[in-house]
């Protein structure tokens, strides 16, 4: 992959790079599109992180569909996909790794101790071997963008990060790979994340509300669905440090972490003034 990206580089060529760990679904398409559409080449990589998931998590089940994978990449006309196996992204004696501190122990890191410096690493490390000139991620992992747009500032890689929005199922479900979790009840229940989060945006933008009164009503709208077994994080943030506001800024992320089932969903959506 480092000789391929050379060459395309010293041929004067843009590489747009889109991360992924497969089980493609239409929003990782929307990134491949919009990345078809900015860059003379596409490099797309299907690798699922070990080090971003906790020994008690999904790592040995997460979704795989190598063939449906191909099928789609081929589809949207990607040049390049970059499949690594774990044994050469984490040699013997491998000891090197990112974290981006502050961010990564907030909303979805306090659950989740360890996540985001698996994530940085494995992100810093396919920049370094694919070097692309752009980079696209979803705005459904909002502190996942944070993150790695810290690392990018703090370690001076010359990456520019495209956010791209979150592509919703007809019920307002943001699409994940890890939907396919639910049994079909769940799947129904899941309708309330979104539902919540256009509650809480109408309620932000009325004016006639604060952080605490929206953070209340999120609560009370995720809690009177029964499939719901944990609310993680609901309410209202910093877009710049994840930190919970008392009062509304010009930019406020609504966020929601829940587990419906035993299955972890999240989702957020950016209110502006
Ligand atoms: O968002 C994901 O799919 C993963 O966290 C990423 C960015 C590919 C890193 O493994």
């Amino acid at each position: 992959m480092k000789e391929t990206s050379k060459r395309h580089l010293h041929n004067g060529k843009t590489i747009g790079f889109v991360p992924t760990m497969g089980a493609l679904h239409e929003g990782h398409l929307s990134l491949i599109k919009r990345a078809k559409s900015e860059n003379d080449i596409v490099v797309a990589s299907i690798f699922i992180n070990p080090t971003q998931f906790a020994p008690n998590e999904d790592f040995e089940k997460y979704p795989r569909d190598m063939e449906g994978d191909m099928e789609k990449l081929k589809r949207e006309g990607v040049d390049i996909l970059f499949m690594p196996d774990t044994k050469s992204m984490y040699s013997d004696g491998f000891s090197t790794y990112v974290t981006v501190k502050d961010l990564s122990d907030k909303l979805c890191g306090a659950f989740r101790p360890g996540h985001f410096t698996g994530v940085a690493t494995v992100v810093c490390k396919l920049f370094n071997i694919v070097k692309p000139v752009a980079a696209y991620f979803g705005q459904k992992d909002f502190q996942q963008a944070a993150i790695i747009k810290r690392m990018v500032e703090n370690l001076n890689m010359d990456v520019d990060l495209i956010i791209c929005p979150t592509l919703r199922e007809p019920d307002g479900l943001a699409m994940s790979s890890r939907n396919v979790y639910l049994s079909h009840e769940e799947r129904r229940a899941a309708a309330v994340i979104y539902k919540t989060l256009l509650s809480a945006s109408k309620m932000t933008k009325s004016g006639e509300s604060n952080p605490v009164d929206v953070r209340k009503q999120m609560h009370d709208m995720l809690k009177a669905e029964p499939l719901i077994s944990e609310i993680q994080y609901a309410g209202v943030y910093d877009t710049n440090t994840l930190d919970e506001l008392n009062e509304f800024k010009r930019q406020n992320l609504l966020a929601v972490a829940v587990k419906i089932g035993s299955t972890r969903l999240i989702d957020n959506m950016i209110v502006e003034f």
